[in-house]
């Protein structure tokens, strides 16, 4: 942590307002009254979050500590062949050990949220039955420490770290138990915290862990084939994997009912997704709603089924035999009444124009030379930050909004100086907060941003070797260095605006 900026390389860097800014993290009060404002700087809404992200798995590390289980990650990160270099998240950012500096930094760097997520396994080590309490008060001191410091903290209650039990006794998702088992756990998260916790995350991306972890996709990296498989790493058929979808979104209405049951009055419930933003190539009305039928379709089995209580008649008729099996009642229990709806976003998943033949948009194929950031998948379109909330706006009315991820990893290096200058990011995040100020300036409720990741962490199949974090980790000393980023969101969060 001591080889970040110091206060005056922030003023050569950013201006003499670095300075004032750099006493700390920027208070409510100095953000309503716009404290180092300069014209013409296009302003975010009064109490507009400025948040960083991270999850469980891929920061704690201390898999086996204080009575933890196993997870489905730890199973498969330790299953020869699975994650590059054979990584596994053991260590990781030893966010278990460290939280208290990691806290402090964020701080620092003037954060107003932190969403991180709570492990299933260190809190029910069997899946379900007698809880951890060592494992629960492990978060009652992380949250005690964020509102200690002014942050307030988002929880997560499932970010792909199952309890491997469950994955043994019940397969899984695969069984309908799970989402009751999850339903358990999230009243007692939310009956423990709910005291200093106002926003609870279900599930986070349920398409990526049902999909990448019960089938695996195929994808193209540099115009080769490659498939992605996440934890724990089934190969289901389509009816199987469609069935396993069903349960994963009623584990999340099952899981908002358990919130409300339990949690106190006024605690806000909601799914963080990984929406398919499907976005017009050109910005005029047939084309607009062309993209949003097509984003509508697209999610079917995901936030459409949540927030409208019903699969698409087209997701039914193209599943055939394969459609997942399910009641009336099971419908009523996915669409529960949620109070935000969170999107994690990254790129446009594709663009559309109008077409007058059905389905009434067609996809326009990417350019091979379209502009990526470093990760194959990671193509470049800043203008999803706008799309993504104003169709969720436009296309189900969803009344709160919440950037719960985005970012991009870097080839982030520390440099002859001691400093890591991860200047794409840099670009990347003014851009994408650029066209999401734009959706505030509309009106569409959107209510803050969290960036991934608070911290580099482990990436999944790709271990330590995907570098998303604003602030650098050496896994080895577990130094931490606040990128040049860092600056760059202090001053935009001091500023409540893009600078
Ligand atoms: C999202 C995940 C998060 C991280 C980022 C890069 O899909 O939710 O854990 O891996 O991608």
């Amino acid at each position: 942590m001591a080889t970040g900026f110091s206060r005056r390389d922030l003023g050569k860097l950013v201006g003499a307002a670095a300075l004032v800014s750099a006493v700390g993290a920027p208070s409510g009060a100095a953000r309503k009254n716009g404290i180092g404002r300069t014209a013409g700087e296009a302003q975010f809404p009064n109490g507009f979050h400025w948040g960083v992200a991270t999850s469980a798995y891929q920061i704690e590390g201390a898999h086996d500590a204080d009575g933890k289980g196993r997870s489905i990650w730890d199973t498969y990160a330790h299953t020869p062949g699975k994650i590059r270099n054979g990584h596994t998240g053991d260590r990781a950012a030893e966010h278990y050990r460290l939280y208290k500096r990691d806290v402090a930094l964020m701080k620092r760097i003037g954060v107003t949220a932190y969403r991180f997520s709570i492990s299933w396994p260190r809190i029910f080590p069997e899946g379900r039955g007698p809880p951890n309490l060592k494992g629960l008060d492990f978060y009652n001191r992380l949250v005690d420490e964020l509102r200690a410091a002014g942050i307030e903290p988002f929880a997560t209650l499932y970010h792909w770290d199952l309890p491997q039990v469950l994955q043994d006794r019940y397969g899984g998702w695969q069984s309908r138990e799970v989402p009751k088992a999850f339903a358990e756990y999230s009243g007692y998260v939310a009956r423990n915290l709910s005291d200093r916790v106002r926003h609870f995350v279900t599930l986070n991306e349920t398409r990526s862990f049902v999909d990448l972890g019960h089938r695996g996709v195929d994808v193209l990296v540099q115009g080769n084939p490659a498939r992605i498989e996440h934890a724990p790493g089934l190969k289901l058929d389509l009816a199987a994997l469609n069935q396993v979808r069903h349960h994963a979104v009623m584990g999340h209405g099952m899981s908002v009912q358990a919130i409300r049951a339990m949690g106190r009055t006024g605690t806000k419930a909601g799914p963080a997704e990984a929406l398919y933003a499907a976005v017009p190539a050109i910005n005029t009305p047939e084309h607009v709603s062309a993209a949003e039928m097509a984003t509508r379709e697209l999610n079917a089995a995901f936030l459409t089924v949540v927030l409208e209580g019903r699969y698409t008649d087209s997701y039914l008729t193209d599943a055939g035999r394969n459609a997942p099996r399910y009641t009336d009642e099971d419908l009523r229990i996915i669409a529960s009444p949620v109070d935000f709806i969170g999107l994690n976003v990254y790129a446009p998943r594709v663009y559309v124009l109008a077409s007058d033949s059905p389905p009434g948009y067609r996809k326009v194929p990417n350019n091979a030379s379209h502009p990526k950031m470093l990760s194959p998948w990671h193509i470049l379109g800043p203008e999803v930050m706008y799309w993504a909330p104003r169709q969720l706006h436009s296309i189900w009315k969803v009344k709160e909004i919440y950037i719960t991820e985005n970012g991009c990893a870097a080839s982030d290096q520390i440099a002859a100086d001691g400093k890591v200058y991860d200047s794409d990011r840099i670009m990347y995040l003014r851009n994408g907060m650029t066209h999401l100020q734009r959706a505030t300036a509309e009106s569409i409720p959107v209510k803050g941003n969290f960036v991934w990741s608070a911290m580099d962490n482990f990436e999944w199949a790709e271990g330590y070797n995907a570098r998303f974090g604003m602030v650098y980790v050496d896994f080895e000393t577990q130094e931490r260095i606040p990128k040049l980023s860092t600056h760059w969101y202090r001053e935009a969060a001091l500023r409540n605006a893009v600078v």
